[in-house]
């Protein structure tokens, strides 16, 4: 914490993004964001989000800025009003949040900025929260972000209270027991159509396969949570392809729908799946954008990236290591 801002104490904070290798899509609640299904994910060092925060008793709203532009502070102040409730402060904050990635564009910005900002604010409202705590505040603001509190692989659950109180992320594995890498094919720069929110809703109004998606969906997070804890590579990742394609399925088939891949995004998938044939084990995952993320051991990672780059659309390779949880730093 230092005092550099007049007198505010500016806190910063830095989180990273995650895939979720079992996703969820739907809500249990909307209003208190409380996901329908379970998930489990892995959170990604490649892709990051530094914030800065401070409260001031001069300010008339919460103001947010992302990469340099001002945005909307509508799921900031979700989590914020919850901290200066718990905290017993009224001033509104002033956030600043940089992407070292396209922000809004599926490659989950919300889970990296909503749990950067939960920790500072926490952190700025001299609050001492247990990780539990933080993520059952990130989730209010986006659900992806409960998970990105923690690091290594990590289970968001659905939970039963009604006021979403065992809806929590909490770790499942730590990243160095198991260091995987993710090859993140940015197929597009800017932000895609639909919101995940928006979405979801259209999708558990219209589609005739969301029943039965929230019904699978204990025994699909059952089967994940076990390749994970096995570390069986081939049952994990082709876990997760079959949970990231049932979930476009369940895209595809809302009214009106929801396609949120571009051709790169397909000819992607195509070359894991040649990939594959010729070896080299790896498995695509997507979330609600275009960008594929690519699940290998490391030792095929620059392969990988080398053969993506190849694809006309494919704008960028990353290689990611599974990144930490959420804390504060003391350097912007
Ligand atoms: O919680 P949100 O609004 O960031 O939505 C996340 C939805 C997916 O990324 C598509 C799935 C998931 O489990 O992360």
């Amino acid at each position: 914490m230092d005092a550099n801002n007049g007198e505010k104490s500016t806190v910063r904070s830095v989180a990273y993004s995650n895939i979720a290798l079992a996703k969820y899509w739907g809500k249990r609640d909307s209003k208190l964001n409380i996901p329908a299904v379970g998930s489990i994910s892995i959170t990604l060092d490649a892709l990051e989000t530094k914030t800065s925060l401070y409260f001031d008793s001069n300010l008339d709203c919460d103001e947010l800025k992302v990469d340099g532009n001002a945005a909307s502070p509508k799921k900031a102040s979700r989590v914020l009003d919850l901290i200066r409730d718990r905290a017993g402060i009224s001033d509104f904050a002033a956030v600043n949040s940089r992407n070292d990635f396209p922000g809004g564009a599926g490659l989950a910005s919300s889970a990296s900025g909503i749990a950067a900002l939960t920790v500072a604010a926490a952190g700025a409202a001299g609050l001492e929260l247990t990780e539990r705590e933080l993520s059952i505040i990130a989730r209010r603001g986006s659900a992806s972000a409960a998970r990105s509190i923690f690091g290594g692989f990590v289970e968001l659950h659905t939970g039963t209270a009604r006021d979403g109180s065992d809806s929590f992320a909490e770790p499942l594995m730590a990243a160095s027991d198991w260091p995987l890498n993710v090859v993140v094919a940015i197929t597009q720069l800017t932000p895609k159509a639909t919101s995940s929110t928006e979405g979801m809703l259209a999708t558990s109004g219209s589609s005739p396969f969301y029943q039965t998606w929230v019904e699978n969906a204990p025994s699909a997070l059952d089967e994940m949570r076990s390749a994970v804890l096995a570390k069986d590579f081939q049952k994990t990742g082709e876990l997760a392809e079959r949970s990231c394609l049932a979930m476009h399925s369940l895209m595809l088939t809302t009214n009106p729908p929801l396609i949120y891949w571009n051709p790169a995004t397909l000819e992607v998938i195509q070359l894991v799946l040649r990939l594959r044939n010729e070896g080299v084990e790896c498995y695509f995952t997507i979330d609600a954008g275009p960008q594929v993320k690519i699940l290998c051991e490391s030792q095929n990672a620059s392969r990988i990236a080398l053969e993506l780059i190849e694809i006309s659309g494919v704008e960028e390779a990353r290689i990611s290591e599974l990144g930490p949880g959420a804390h504060l730093v003391t350097k912007p």
